[in-house]
């Protein structure tokens, strides 16, 4: 399974710790690992880059693997990264968009999502559980 990160969650851990909380990347990979049913690989990954992040969508349509996607920012605006999320879901494939925190309570702003309308599902609010409730709601939809 790809867990695709977007931009600026590289600095989970210290960017606004009252936000996001205060474990970083490499906490999320250990209790997603440790959540995951067995035989499901967790393949966390994370990027600044908006180009990076289609080409791991295309490979999750080319490898056939469910998505949990936090786009970040890109959440708001990109509808490059919403094509690329659509190529997943329209073919078949599984996406879920989650968040740490929850946009809706936040800035104006983030109370737009320009992925949620091809996403299969949306997961928000929860922390870092909010990952770990796409694990197992993939876990169902794909069982
Ligand atoms: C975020 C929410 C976005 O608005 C923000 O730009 C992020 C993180 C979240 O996980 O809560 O970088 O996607």
């Amino acid at each position: 399974m790809l867990v695709l990160n977007g931009p600026n969650l590289g600095r989970l851990g210290s960017r606004e710790p009252d936000v996001y909380g205060s474990q970083d990347m490499a906490a999320l990979k250990a209790l997603l690992e440790a959540e995951a049913p067995a035989g499901i690989t967790i393949d966390l990954r994370q990027t600044n880059d908006e180009s990076e992040l289609i080409s791991w969508l295309y490979e999750a349509v080319d490898t056939a693997s469910p998505v949990i996607l936090n786009p970040a920012a890109f959440t708001h605006y990109s509808y490059a990264l919403r094509d690329a999320a659509a190529l997943v879901t329209k073919g078949g494939g599984i996406l879920v968009e989650v968040h740490i925190s929850n946009p809706h309570a936040r800035e104006e702003f983030r109370h737009t999502s320009v992925i949620s309308g091809v996403a299969t599902g949306v997961i928000a609010g929860f922390g870092f559980d909010s990952y770990v409730l796409a694990l197992s709601s993939i876990g169902r939809l794909a069982s």
